[in-house]
């Protein structure tokens, strides 16, 4: 690990949590110029006190909604008045919901905030990234793709839902997208990879009611592993100069390794890509 990312430019989504939280925190240690990107405004200003003090170096906030395209929107629009240039996106915001909800998009709420939100804010950002080349794009997956399947016919649940399904869907949705962006983006010095952080003990999932939520925090005293380890794999794929250049692959425990091969099913890439293209038409043209 370098002990110096001074000069670079690094935005985490989802950081006011979790796994977020302590890649954006180990990042502002490093040096970087980090900003962090969270929903609530009191509790980015909280994480902000607590990780400026840790890095002893002022850190970035801006306050968005994520699930809703207007949001990234907004959030790459602030980014941008601010920042020419781009070193590392961190897209680890998301979560697992047990019920069908539909954003103000009218978009399934685990679709829009786990690929849709990966995707647009990618795609608004990617001329930073180009101008900060070599630079890096990170997804937080997970383990949740290896028995998922791409359903193109009920990619928001409209037919059917359940939420560990429709969570590992996302999940595959993350593998696609970064297999066929990394392919997109070959020769120009801008990578994208993919990672399983791990079973770890966060918010995580801890919005669906008191019993998920009592359940998951005893499960996460007992088994899962921290969030400073659950952020490892992020922190390198951020920093490390042995990923310098490595792109495509899908890591875990800092290591690249085969993603399950549906994951790797080009056609459906590229029709995920059409699809999300689609979608976000009207967002990516207001920018
Ligand atoms: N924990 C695990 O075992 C595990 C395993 C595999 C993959 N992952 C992945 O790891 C990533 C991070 O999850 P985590 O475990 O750190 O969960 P977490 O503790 O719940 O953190 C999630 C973060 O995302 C933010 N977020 C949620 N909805 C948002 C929205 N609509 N707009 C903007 N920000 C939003 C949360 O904000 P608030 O603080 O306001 O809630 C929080 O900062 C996710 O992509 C998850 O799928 C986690």
């Amino acid at each position: 690990m370098p002990s110096s990312l001074q000069g670079k430019t690094i935005l985490v989504t989802g950081a006011t949590n979790g796994i977020g939280l302590v890649t954006a925190r180990e990042l502002a240690k490093m040096g970087a110029q980090v900003t962090i990107v969270g929903r609530s405004a009191g509790k980015c200003a909280a994480v902000a006190r607590e990780i400026e003090a840790a890095a002893g170096a002022p850190l970035e906030v801006i306050v968005g909604d994520l699930s809703v395209m207007e949001g990234v929107r907004q959030v790459a629009k602030t980014f941008r008045e601010k920042h020419s240039q781009l070193h590392v996106l961190v897209n680890n915001a998301g979560g697992m919901f047990t019920r069908r909800v539909l954003t103000t998009d009218g978009l399934e709420y685990t679709f829009a905030l786990n690929h849709i939100n990966y995707f647009l804010l990618t795609g608004l950002l990617l001329d930073l990234l180009n101008a900060g080349a070599p630079s890096r794009i990170i997804n937080v997956s997970s383990i949740a793709h290896e028995k998922a399947k791409i359903d193109f016919d009920n990619l928001q649940g409209q037919k059917r839902f359940i939420g560990l399904e429709a969570y590992g869907q996302s999940k595959l949705a993350n593998l696609l997208f970064t297999y066929e962006l990394a392919r997109r983006l070959e020769g120009t010095g801008v990578t994208a990879n993919a990672l399983h952080p791990g079973v770890v003990a966060t918010g995580f999932a801890r919005n669906n009611g008191p019993i998920y939520n009592v359940g998951t925090w005893i499960a996460g005293q007992l088994f899962f592993r921290s969030p400073e380890r659950g952020a490892e794999t992020s922190i390198y794929l951020a920093s490390s100069p042995e990923v310098e250049g490595v792109s495509g692959k899908y890591f875990v425990d800092c290591q690249a390794v085969p993603s399950r091969p549906q994951s790797y099913d080009r056609p459906a890439a590229e029709k995920l890509w059409q699809v999300s293209l689609e979608l976000t038409e009207k967002a990516r043209q207001n920018n």
